[in-house]
């Protein structure tokens, strides 16, 4: 038990550290915001419709929901190399260190994402009563990491 408990957490930490030494940390950040901001593309296409900024568009609103399921399918651990939180470039980044310190709870935020996602786009299609809470509550899991584990300020 112990052996594989520890086995899982090495194989946890041993890809962020190998990401680390392949790409600089200004590239990893870069990247990382990159996702996040596609998500938030995508996001706000949905919550425009949600909320009657714009009009509901099943169409539209699936294509955001199957770019979302893409999103879900890349694996982040990369993303989150070691040497890149925002108490290593300040000014630069701001994902707290506690994500380093606590990668089970990270991990349980992007497995409740994950969900949501799946969620949403079973029903992204099926008129605005069906999109709109799920369009919640996968904001809600956004939110969710954001308040743990991202600042407020750069
Ligand atoms: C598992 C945690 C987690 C989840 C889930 C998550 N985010 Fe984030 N998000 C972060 C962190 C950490 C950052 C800060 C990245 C940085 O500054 O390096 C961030 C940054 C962002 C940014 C700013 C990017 C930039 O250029 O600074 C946007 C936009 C965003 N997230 C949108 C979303 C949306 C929309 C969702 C849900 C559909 C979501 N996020 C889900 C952790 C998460």
């Amino acid at each position: 038990m112990r052996k594989l408990l520890t086995a899982a957490l090495t194989t946890a930490f041993v890809l962020p550290a190998v990401a680390a030494m392949a790409a600089p940390p200004e590239d990893v950040v870069k990247a990382r915001q990159g996702y996040y901001s596609l998500l938030g593309l995508e996001m706000d296409g949905l919550a425009a419709m949600a909320k009657g900024e714009v009009p509901y568009d099943a169409e539209a609103a699936k294509a955001h929901a199957a770019n979302l399921q893409v999103m879900t399918t890349y694996s982040p651990a990369g993303l989150y190399a070691p040497g890149t939180s925002k108490a290593d470039m300040p000014g630069k980044t701001r994902a707290l260190p506690e994500i380093w310190e606590n990668f089970p709870k990270v991990g349980e935020k992007g497995a409740a994402f994950r969900e949501a996602v799946g969620e949403l786009a079973s029903v992204a299609g099926d008129g605005l009563d069906a999109l709109r809470p799920a369009v919640g509550k996968l904001g809600g899991t956004c939110k969710s990491c954001h308040d743990d584990f991202r600042a407020t300020d750069f």
